[in-house]
């Protein structure tokens, strides 16, 4: 008897290990304690034992089963304890991302500005024509911003480009460094240290120390272009325009070339394309004059190529440099130029 009780301890210790749930614990509760249990019957079967053995089988088999009932208890709690913990990270989940059961937030995705559209747009135009994108710094230095441009001190086109110093002195103690006026300093570095045959635009935001109003603010965009080869003349400046005009404003717009004068271009010229709305007989959009100016563009000077270290007498060059900005404005009908700035969502997204 002794040694059936003790085969039955270990059987049921051994399966009680493995219960991982409370249906299975209750059943392995039924079988091995429960009234029709093995051990019950054992124990009610000792009144039939002798006397001494009634005694020893009676002691052992007690405390089997008191053994038996306390690691069932242990079980119990041990897995109550476990479903408990189960259900309280369900509920941290919930505390920390609300309803774990709602479908799940749309993530919006983001879309270009529509003055960085304007940008890709116009490069990928000039980038096709055989044109390389070139970048540099929004702090320039005064020499490539208007020395090499044949813009010195004392000259009166620097009081349309008037601009933020930065405050700096070299070591004569003079102030030498400020926000680029215009991408064409980037054109004079390029005639500093490339060599012809040269092809490059160059898109970057330029800086002017102005009031701010509907049609100015201290920061506005440009893409300057340079070409520099042998035999290059006026034709082949106005053959990459009306192509540039043809491919972004299509095929039936007109294009119109003008004297004007900048101080690095011999002649100048100004780039203004027919107006979209009234097509030349003058509307509010295009101020009655039927044009929409677009660039400024001309015949590099010989004395800029000279001083970048290219032979005028063996080069010639056209330049070119396109006011970004104004583009979506037309396109879209914005009348205020600091909507693109002013990080309105609502304004944004509509593009
Ligand atoms: N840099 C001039 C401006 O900001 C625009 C310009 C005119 C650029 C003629 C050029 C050019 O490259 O050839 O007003």
């Amino acid at each position: 008897m002794i040694q059936r009780l003790e085969g039955l301890n270990q059987n049921a210790l051994r399966e009680l290990d493995a219960i991982k749930d409370t249906p299975t614990l209750e059943q392995w509760r039924i079988r091995y304690l429960g009234r029709k249990s093995e051990l019950t019957g054992m124990l009610r079967g000792l009144a039939d034992l002798p006397l001494e053995e009634r005694k020893n089988a009676g002691a052992f088999a007690n405390r089997i089963k008191a053994g038996l009932e306390s690691a069932f208890e242990q079980k119990n709690g041990a897995l109550k304890a476990e479903s408990q913990s189960q259900v309280l990270r369900t509920g941290e989940a919930e505390a920390a991302h609300g309803d774990i059961t709602l479908p799940g937030r749309p993530c919006p995705s983001g879309r270009l500005h529509p003055i960085m559209e304007t940008y890709r747009e116009i490069c990928d135009i000039f980038v096709s024509l055989g044109f390389q994108i070139v970048e540099s710094n929004d702090v320039e230095l005064d020499y490539y911003n208007f020395e090499a441009l044949n813009i010195p001190a004392e000259h009166p086109a620097r009081d349309s480009m008037s601009t933020f110093w930065v405050d700096y002195e070299n070591d004569r103690g003079e102030r030498t460094m400020l926000l680029r006026t215009h991408t064409t300093c980037v054109s004079a570095r390029v005639i500093h240290t490339m060599k012809p045959p040269i092809r490059v635009i160059a898109p970057g935001h330029v800086f002017r120390y102005e009031a701010t109003d509907a049609t100015h603010l201290p920061m506005f965009n440009q893409v300057d272009g340079l070409a520099v080869d042998k035999g290059i003349t006026m034709a082949d400046l106005k053959g990459v325009f009306y192509e540039f005009a043809r491919r972004f404003y299509g095929p039936e717009r007109r294009v119109r070339f003008r004297c004007d004068y900048f101080p690095f271009v011999e002649p100048g010229v100004e780039v203004a394309v027919e107006c979209a709305v009234c097509h030349g007989g003058g509307c509010r959009l295009c101020g009655s004059s039927g044009w929409i100016e677009i660039a400024g563009a001309g015949m590099t000077h010989p004395k800029v190529l000279e001083r970048g270290g290219i032979d005028p007498n063996e080069y010639t060059s056209f330049a070119f440099g396109i006011g970004v900005d104004r583009i979506p404005m037309l396109r879209y009908g914005i009348d205020d130029m600091r909507l693109f700035f002013g990080n309105d969502l609502r304004f944004l997204k509509q593009f």
